[in-house]
């Protein structure tokens, strides 16, 4: 169907599963095991109602904001997933397009389908991105790559932990899905078997990471560093510790740890108990994020800025960087209109009061 006629993010959701590829279908869909955690994230959100506010003089406002120090359209980003080219032959460039048409910021994957340098070169003038990183087995490999990401000058360094070891993406190894890696691997060989696009792109990643890790990013980048796919408390604590500037909840889209948390319940929980935290480090969060009400939820709670992964993927697979544009343009109108109708006309007026979970609020 024409783009227009997308009206809800889920719209292009049903569109993708008809159109994708196979592989491209599970390999996008496709979580952990019993894929509980990949649908909490989304259900939870369901559980978490605005408390809207009357009389309160809406017509004019923006939404307008930034995060550790990069400013955007809206609170809404592209969270980094991996070879868009399976969706669209143009790739991750449609997304860099995209986003620099849209004001928003695009996180590039490690495992991107198309070259660091192609998707720098697509950014209009002034567009900013963020470089997401893993760190290779072969550290020598991973210097290299930071000394040339430093060079290109990202906005900020998204540095993802929360996939320790590798998965079972169960839809993905049933599809007995197979890529050549566009990583050069120096540790192991190239893998050809049926294991999963995952399987195929990931052996490289180191195993052993620990906080250390963080030091030794920070020697060779000195733009602001997001750790990516926190998801306790504690954690939280260490990377204000850390001195990183920015904390990314996430479960990596329930395809890592089975029975992880929903990130909407551990920003909850954050606000809870720690909202000190949440003052001292810039919050981002996503999995799940399906609507424009999410984003206020989430904004409310703490969050400065919202990522959606598989959204953007399906987009671009169905309709190329127009679909990218219009799910933004989606999100852009559903942001405005449910913080508007909540009786908030800026960012910086969404507070905590205004989200809770379902249930009368005693207290
Ligand atoms: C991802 N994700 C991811 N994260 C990351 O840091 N580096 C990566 O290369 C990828 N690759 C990737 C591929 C695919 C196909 C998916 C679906 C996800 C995780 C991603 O950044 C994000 O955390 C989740 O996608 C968020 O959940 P939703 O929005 O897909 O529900």
């Amino acid at each position: 169907p024409p783009v227009d006629n997308m009206l809800l993010v889920r719209d292009f959701e049903e569109w993708a599963e008809k159109v994708l590829s196979g592989t491209a279908w599970a390999y996008y869909r496709s979580a952990a095991d019993s894929e509980y955690t990949f649908h909490e994230n989304s259900d939870a959100y369901r559980r978490y109602f605005l408390r809207p506010r009357i009389l309160r003089k809406v017509g004019d406002g923006d939404i307008k904001t930034s995060f550790v120090g990069i400013e955007t359209s809206m609170p809404v980003f592209i969270s980094p997933a991996a070879m868009a080219k399976l969706g669209h032959p143009l790739g991750e460039v449609n997304l860099t397009k995209g986003a620099g048409e849209m004001g928003i910021v695009q996180a590039i994957s490690a495992n991107a389908s198309c070259s660091l340098d192609e998707i720098m070169e697509a950014r209009k003038d002034g567009q900013k991105v963020i470089y997401q990183i893993y760190l290779n087995k072969d550290r020598k490999a991973s210097e290299v790559l930071l000394q040339k990401v430093e060079k290109l000058k990202p906005a900020a360094v998204m540095f993802t932990v929360d996939v320790a070891w590798q998965s079972k993406r169960t839809m993905d190894v049933r599809a007995k899905n197979s890529v050549d890696a566009p990583i050069k691997d120096t540790s192991e060989p190239k893998s050809k078997a049926p294991l999963g696009v995952s399987q195929a792109i990931g052996s490289y990643q180191d195993r052993n990471l620990d906080w250390d890790d963080i030091d030794f990013i920070r020697k060779y980048i000195s733009v602001p560093i997001i750790v990516k796919g926190v998801q306790s408390i504690e954690d939280v604590e260490l990377c204000v510790k850390k001195g990183v500037q920015g904390v990314f909840i996430s479960n990596h889209g329930g395809r890592s740890c089975d029975y992880a948390p929903a990130p909407i319940d551990v920003l909850y929980e954050l606000r809870c108990l720690r909202p000190d935290l949440i003052d001292k480090i810039d919050i981002l969060i996503d999995g799940g994020v399906k609507t424009g009400a999410d984003v206020v939820k989430a904004l409310a709670l703490g969050a400065k800025a919202v990522g959606m992964g598989r959204p953007f993927l399906y987009a671009n697979g169905t309709h190329g960087q127009e679909g990218v544009e219009r799910l933004s343009q989606i999100m852009y109108e559903e942001i405005t209109n449910t913080m508007r109708n909540a009786g908030v006309t800026k960012i910086a007026d969404l507070k905590p009061e205004m989200c809770g979970p379902a249930g009368p609020w005693v207290g």
